[in-house]
């Protein structure tokens, strides 16, 4: 992790590490971007973003993409009950037909991996033509399930991060780069 950072507002008062500044996150948008219209070239894929916290990445993704996409946006709760047997509630659900549709499930942080499964599981009940996970980061440490980004920016240790659509408590979302909160 790099210093500290100089606070200047505050939002970053609280911040006491950058993880990931904004050039960083640039760059992994810009790599995945690539991987994903090489891959999906001709296939008008849609992008399924998961709200809330996906939104920041997914907008800067669909213009890292130099093909033609579609995007749709899902609201899950949570995971209840025990991990395994868990299940999510659609809070907003898709308005799009993804039946034969080539769908990418865009993303902002795997970390136990539990709603993200679930979520694939709900997705594959509707028949499309192919499904794959596209986030930004990926935290191993934290996997409760198996469970594998298809495609990410990058690995993340075991630490809890805010920024760049990253959430504590609903807070943080627009700081621009990625980093610790104070304790
Ligand atoms: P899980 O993979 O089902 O545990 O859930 C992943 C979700 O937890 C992500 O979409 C984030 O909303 C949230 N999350 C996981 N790790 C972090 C973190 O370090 N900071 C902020 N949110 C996180
Ligand atoms: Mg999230």
């Amino acid at each position: 992790m790099k210093n500290a950072v100089n606070a200047t507002n505050e939002l970053e008062k609280d911040i006491v590490g950058v993880v990931y500044s904004v050039d960083e996150i640039q760059a992994m948008v810009q790599k995945v971007g690539k991987q994903l219209s090489r891959d999906y070239a001709g296939k008008n894929p849609l992008l399924v973003v998961v709200l809330k916290g996906s939104v920041v990445f997914a907008a800067d993704l669909m213009r890292a993409l130099t093909i033609a996409c579609e995007v749709d946006f899902i609201t899950v709760s949570s995971y209840v009950g025990t991990q395994s047997s868990g299940t999510i509630n659609v809070i907003h659900d898709l308005r799009t037909d993804i039946s034969g549709r080539d769908v990418i499930i865009v993303e902002d942080i795997v970390d136990s991996g539990l709603t993200l499964s679930k979520l694939k599981e709900l997705l594959l009940q509707r028949n499309p033509a192919s499904l794959k996970i596209c986030a930004l980061l990926d935290k191993p440490s934290g996997r409760k399930v198996e469970l594998a980004a298809d495609y990410a920016g990058d690995e993340v240790g075991d630490k809890f991060i805010v920024g760049y659509g990253l959430d504590y408590n609903e807070k943080y979302r627009n700081l621009p780069y990625i980093g610790v909160l104070k304790n």
